[in-house]
């Protein structure tokens, strides 16, 4: 795949800005629409997601997954988290980071980079994903009521090339996406994201629709759902924001 970045100096959101492109005209895979200055940031569901002018990593890049149907839409998320996770973990020389379900990258407890992949489904296949990654790099204040951020600098304690980061991702993307087209049977995926997941086997609380419960996280299941043990043995299982984890 060969990717095509578009620098736009100013832009509300990375992900509306290429979701409208690709609405007008055909786009080619590997399209990446990039910015300096995202001033009204998408994160999952209704959140916002903050980016301080010139400080991190906001982007979009397209893909063109045609080759997946969309009950497989979750293997997306993952090999886009492992690729960041990678990343975070090479240039921060830290084994803390890790994926918290589904789909931000956490150092110990604290967000650092947050995704957000709108597909398109067509005929029964996934026709385009447009991925959106903002990872915090050199900003060093978060105004907003988000929870936990951190950032690379907070860190690590010196700045970091934005370009550079986004080089090395969209690689590690790329090289996850190659793999995916070769072995589809997502086994090797699986293992990889659930070995990462944050709180992974071990007993914390957690908040669904019942109310407060002591479990563990033990896995997800074939369409990326998780899977969680409670202490008296049942196991449920969760799609995104069915379930809280008590931070
Ligand atoms: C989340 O954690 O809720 C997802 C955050 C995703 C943020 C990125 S920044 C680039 C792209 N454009 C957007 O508007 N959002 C995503």
């Amino acid at each position: 795949m060969k990717f095509k970045t578009i620098n736009i100096e100013s832009i509300p959101s990375t992900n509306q800005y290429l979701f409208n492109l690709i609405s007008e005209k055909e786009m080619s895979e590997g399209l990446v629409i990039n910015t300096d200055n995202q001033t009204a940031g998408k994160g999952m569901g209704k959140n916002i997601w903050e980016s301080e002018k010139g400080k991190n990593l906001s982007f979009s890049l397209l893909l063109k997954p045609d080759f997946l149907k969309p009950e497989k839409q979750f293997v997306i998320t993952q090999i886009i988290s492992l690729a960041i996770l990678n990343v975070c973990r090479k240039n921060l020389n830290s084994e803390k980071v890790c994926i918290k379900w589904p789909n931000d990258i956490y150092v110990a407890d604290k967000k650092i980079a947050g995704v957000l992949v709108q597909n398109i489904i067509k005929a029964n296949s996934i026709s385009d994903s447009v991925i959106g990654i903002g990872l915090n790099v050199n900003q060093e204040k978060f105004i907003s009521d988000a929870p936990n951020p951190v950032s690379m600098i907070q860190l690590a304690g010196v700045n970091f090339s934005i370009e550079k980061l986004l080089n090395e991702l969209l690689d590690e993307i790329e090289r996850n996406y190659s793999r995916l087209r070769v072995y589809p049977h997502t086994s090797w995926l699986n293992s990889k994201y659930v070995e990462n997941l944050y709180r992974i086997n071990q007993s914390y609380y957690f908040t669904d629709k019942n109310g407060r419960f002591k479990g563990e996280i033990i896995g997800i299941d074939n369409y990326g759902q998780l899977k969680i043990k409670k202490s008296n043995g049942e196991i449920l299982i969760y799609a995104y924001k069915e379930v809280e984890f008590e931070l």
